[in-house]
């Protein structure tokens, strides 16, 4: 729901505002989009943040995890979301070895993606060893987004999809992780996969806007992937989320309707089809008319 009164226009969703929000116990709404279609249905209905994530790897482009997904592809992405949000904070989410390699790099690909996607943020995986490298981003001018906890692009080093920061070594090398992101001057940090009492405490500890997925309620905003929150993903649904429609119920109501209609003739109707002026009706009836009576 959005919190703007009715009859007045609603504002623009900025890095600050977000702070304002932490501030203020407003909690922050973010979901992902990855099309025009949905991006515009999002930021309508009143969405803080609108982040294009790499998530977009198995949901739209149907790969296993997300390693594989490039630039390239992401930024087509981007460029779509863009043309959908007008009110929402725009974040993209940077690829798999998008930041890996140097920071010259990361910078020019996040610059690509402020410059050719029109991204307000970009947001990118990892804390204390990250500290460094949002700093150069934000050097140039280009604010950054946290995500520390599960982060899906270190599968191979986590060993699976695993809940994080579950013995005392690790939730201390988390909060270690949050500070040095706060103190690098994120616009907000992600936090996936983490038991609710380590979410709640870094949630006090920094000034940063917290925005959990799977991290309990504690978190300054919550996020869900838009394909899970509308039954889209196929397979099993991890426990944290919450679906609020069926989406591939309608989709495949929908689809098997339109097949019966087709095979029975009942699609299009007379009222569906388009239809010769009268004018030229007649003078085609009169033509017809001629060509019979000269067999
Ligand atoms: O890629 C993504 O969708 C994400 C969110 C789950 C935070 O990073």
């Amino acid at each position: 729901m959005s919190l703007t009164p009715i009859g007045e226009p609603r504002q623009k969703i900025t890095v600050a505002s977000l702070r304002d929000n932490k501030l203020q116990h407003q909690p922050i709404t973010c979901l992902t989009a990855y099309d025009y279609a949905s991006a515009r249905l999002v930021d309508e209905a009143g969405i803080d943040i609108v982040l294009v994530g790499d998530s977009l790897a198995m949901t739209m482009l149907g790969y296993e995890n997300t390693l594989s997904v490039t630039l390239d592809e992401m930024l087509h992405h981007v460029k779509a979301v863009r043309r959908g949000v007008k009110h929402a904070l725009l974040i993209a989410d940077m690829p798999y070895g998008s930041y890996h390699i140097s920071p010259d790099e990361a910078v020019r690909n996040a610059a690509r993606y402020v410059k050719k996607g029109g991204a307000e943020a970009v947001k990118v995986e990892g804390g204390e060893k990250r500290a460094e490298l949002v700093r150069r981003i934000i050097d140039a001018e280009i604010p950054v987004a946290g995500h520390i906890g599960l982060t899906p692009q270190s599968i191979n080093v986590m060993g699976g999809y695993k809940v994080q920061g579950k013995t005392l070594n690790a939730v201390e090398q988390l909060m270690r992780d949050a500070v040095a992101l706060d103190h690098a001057g994120v616009a907000c940090i992600y936090l996936e996969g983490i038991p609710r009492e380590v979410a709640a405490m870094i949630t006090a500890e920094v000034e940063t806007p917290t925005i959990g997925i799977g991290a309990g309620p504690d978190c300054d905003g919550q996020v869900l992937v838009f394909h899970d929150l509308v039954n889209l993903t196929f397979g099993h649904a991890a426990k944290f989320v919450r679906r609020y429609g069926d989406v591939a119920a309608l989709i495949s109501e929908s689809v098997m309707a339109f097949k019966a209609d087709v095979t029975a003739h009942q699609f299009p109707n007379d009222s569906e089809s388009y239809h010769l002026p009268k004018d030229t009706q007649a003078a085609l009836e009169t033509v017809l008319h001629r060509k019979r009576a000269m067999r």
